[in-house]
């Protein structure tokens, strides 16, 4: 087998050894239905018993209430920035309300603005993306439709530690790239979605936590598939379901209760991960510099800069040879991304800080 590097690419990404090892092995054939994942029914007995394991487990792991449904939907975290406002924003509600704490909040807010009103609620782009608002600091509409929050900002590495205050408004979280990184008091969500393909799984679902209530509003007049109510009437099946992917999140949070040993344990070690790196830079005499705020650093991308092009490139080039691949930074923000994800190995992060403290030594002046 071919053998495999430190991959700390931003997503598609990582996924734990187990899950892969799994997946090979039963891709022939799953022992229940004597045919591969690839080739059985939405609608088999087989399939039935994966979503249904999937949705268990996410309810487990996060202690999702009964009154919130789960759904496994297609088109990415993109189509939900389109779907949220089309079916959350009603006639009895003035806009919908955006905290932009980085680029993938604008990214919502631009979407939502071919639906309906926004308003901003927070903009951090003043200080570059690099902070995150206080409670105070919010300026939510009472009347809004929601407030939309991105969790975690891949871009730019800021990531909320706790939930903003946005009071009576239903608070939406796109939590796509530290989804199961970390406990959640869920009750505190209206909704909240990730692309899989981050943390959860591979690319091809989305997973929607929606409370019930919030169903209601969604206009019959909306495109079925795109409709809340009808995708949680039919358990996500109301067309063919990408069960593939949806296969692979029940593996990985089969991963995660049993190999783990749930989310309490899984953001111990994200927090013990991420601090490795970020004591490298921080201790760097200003060699590496951090994008985000101490208080509000990632703890799925690390995020910093050399002191020049030339020298982040040798790092890059360098890297590669230690067999640490997709450290290169976003193409708006520069410098390296350490995407450290849950399935990213302790050893990994060990190899990376091992480098950078190296790279440091050979190169500061
Ligand atoms: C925070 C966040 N939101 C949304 C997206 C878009 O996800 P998708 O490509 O599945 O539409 C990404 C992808 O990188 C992301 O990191």
């Amino acid at each position: 087998m071919t053998q495999r590097a430190y991959n700390f690419s931003a997503g598609p990404a990582v996924l734990p050894e187990p899950v892969l090892a799994e997946v090979q092995r039963d891709l022939m054939a799953l022992p229940s239905a004597k045919a591969s994942i690839l080739e059985i029914s939405h609608r088999s007995k087989t399939f039935k018993e994966i979503i249904s394991a999937a949705e268990s487990n996410l309810r487990t792991l996060l202690a999702i209430p009964e009154d919130y449904s789960v759904l496994f939907l297609q088109g990415g975290s993109r189509l939900q920035f389109s779907m949220i406002p089309m079916n959350l924003l009603t006639a009895s509600q003035d806009c919908t309300d955006y905290i932009l704490t980085g680029a993938w909040g604008k990214h919502a807010l631009e979407e939502a603005k071919k639906v309906g009103a926004t308003h901003v609620a927070w903009d951090g782009s003043d200080g570059n993306y690099t902070s995150l608002p206080t409670d105070q600091e919010l300026d939510v509409s009472p009347n809004a439709a929601y407030a939309h929050v991105t969790s975690n900002e891949t871009i730019e590495g800021v990531q909320f530690q706790t939930e903003p205050d946005v009071g009576n408004v239903p608070l939406v979280c796109d939590a796509s790239s530290d989804f199961l990184s970390r406990p959640l008091p869920i009750e505190r969500y209206g909704l909240l979605y990730a692309c899989a393909q981050k943390n959860a799984g591979p690319a091809g679902v989305t997973v929607v936590v929606i409370r019930n209530d919030l169903l209601q509003r969604s206009s019959e007049t909306l495109p079925s598939y795109l409709n809340y109510q009808v995708q949680a009437k039919a358990g996500s099946l109301m067309n063919t379901a990408p069960t593939f992917a949806i296969y692979v999140v029940r593996l990985v949070t089969d991963w995660l209760l049993n190999e783990i040993g749930g989310l309490e344990k899984m953001h111990a070690l994200n927090q013990a991960k991420s601090a490795m790196l970020y004591d490298v830079i921080d201790s760097s005499n200003g060699f590496y510099t951090r994008h985000a705020q101490a208080e509000c650093r990632s703890l799925m991308n690390v995020v910093f800069r050399l002191p020049s092009d030339d020298l982040t490139k040798l790092f890059l080039s360098e890297a590669e040879e230690f067999n640490l691949t997709a450290l290169g930074g976003h193409r708006s923000v520069g410098g390296i991304r350490a995407s450290i994800y849950n399935a990213m190995p302790t050893a990994g992060v060990e190899t990376l800080r091992d480098f950078m403290i190296r790279f440091r030594d050979q190169h500061a002046v």
